[in-house]
């Protein structure tokens, strides 16, 4: 986008553009912004903010070649990039290829409308790579298939997008039936619909569970989408979505290494009111200490989330098979298993996470990589 006209006025710019719109941009934001404010390597800021004029003048600001010229009352003259100007415009968001919109699923998407990938492409072809993450990020849920039938298959595609996280279970962790477990996970006992670590300061991102063999009997997976269940909660139980996501409840894990714990509501809302996480896991739930004026009250709105929880409205369910993969947004899509019988076969999941920031950075990074691509 061209633009026609620059006219300055007291305290503003006003560019208009080809197409007739018009910006303004305020000085102190066009000298907070001015490129000579950037280390040329680094494009950090250096520019100290208090060194400027609250309300800086400008004499004349005329266009040259693909910048703005702007001249300062105090001297300063400023080459703006017109490619910055039209990609900052002051109230308007600039795009980001990291900020997907969550499309929200119920159980009529069914299992077989999960979105599957493949391993071996993923692991070489960016494209599938990028496909695999986009779909992951809007349904907060995918299955990658044909994995390598070795335990650090799952994790090298995991670090394909990123670095894993590490949480007190460590780097990676084996789901198996284990003699002396310290989490319920380890055990052959069926876990309900959760998020996993909500006692974290900042759970987990994506999680991602490669199912090396699932021989027993039982042992089937199920997913809900959280958003999916706390946006119908907010049009059909309002008190109670008020309550989920004013209210912070206690969150912790402890064992002999350990005792991480938060207190944060189950749902949490952006500033525009968007739901952007769900913490919820009826194990790791500590010992609610609201008001007791609020109390039966919050336990009202607690169980219409739970309740929603057991609803087959939002359940899909399925079995996972040695070789695939489940891929799954954490802070969003809740997760579960039914129990199973170890003396009838083995079952053994390998498992990491890796944080939201790490994704979207990736996703961006590939955008990056195909935008050059096309201009190429
Ligand atoms: C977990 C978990 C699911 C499964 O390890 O946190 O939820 O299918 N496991 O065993
Ligand atoms: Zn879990």
């Amino acid at each position: 986008m061209m633009l026609t006209d620059l006219t300055v006025r007291a305290d503003t710019l006003v560019v208009t553009w080809t197409d007739g719109a018009s910006t303004e941009y305020p000085t102190i934001w066009l000298r907070d912004n001015c490129p000579s404010g950037q280390h040329p390597q680094t494009h950090e800021r250096i520019l100290d903010l208090l060194t400027l004029d609250e309300a800086p003048v400008l004499t004349s600001a005329r266009l040259d070649a693909d910048t703005a010229k702007l001249t300062y009352a105090d001297g300063h003259v400023s080459h703006m990039p017109v490619l910055l100007l039209n990609a900052h415009r002051p109230g308007q968001q600039e795009a980001d290829p990291g900020a997907l919109s969550p499309r929200l699923w119920r159980s009529n998407l069914g299992a077989s409308g999960i979105p599957r990938h493949k391993a071996a492409q993923i692991a070489v072809d960016d494209n599938a790579l990028n496909s695999w993450m986009h779909d992951t990020a809007t349904l907060g849920l995918s299955i990658v298939e044909h994995l390598e039938d070795r335990v650090g298959a799952g994790v090298d595609l995991a670090e394909r997008i990123g670095f894993l996280r590490q949480t007190n279970f460590g780097t990676t962790f084996e789901v198996i039936n284990k003699p002396d477990p310290n989490n319920l996970a380890y055990t052959s006992v069926a876990l309900p619909l959760h998020t996993d670590l909500p006692n974290q300061e900042v759970p987990p991102g994506y999680q991602f569970l490669h199912c090396l063999a699932n021989e027993a009997t039982g042992g089937g997976s199920i997913f809900a989408d959280g958003f999916a269940m706390a946006e119908d909660l907010r049009s059909e139980d309002p008190d109670a979505f008020r309550l989920l996501s004013e209210v912070p409840i206690p969150f912790r894990f402890h064992d002999d290494e350990v005792d991480i714990q938060v207190h944060e509501p189950v749902i949490t809302l952006d500033t525009a009111g968007e739901i952007i996480e769900i913490r919820y896991n009826a194990h790791l739930a500590g010992i609610f200490d609201m008001s007791p004026d609020i109390m039966p009250g919050y336990y009202r709105a607690y169980r219409a989330f739970m309740a929603r929880t057991r609803d087959p409205k939002y359940r899909l369910t399925l079995k996972l098979k040695a070789g695939e993969m489940v891929v799954f947004e954490n802070r969003r899509v809740l997760h579960g298993r039914d129990a199973f019988d170890p003396s009838t076969g083995y079952r053994h999941l390998h498992g990491c996470y890796v944080d939201r920031g790490e994704f979207f950075s990736r996703m961006r990074l590939l955008a990056r990589r195909m935008d050059a691509a096309d201009a190429a």
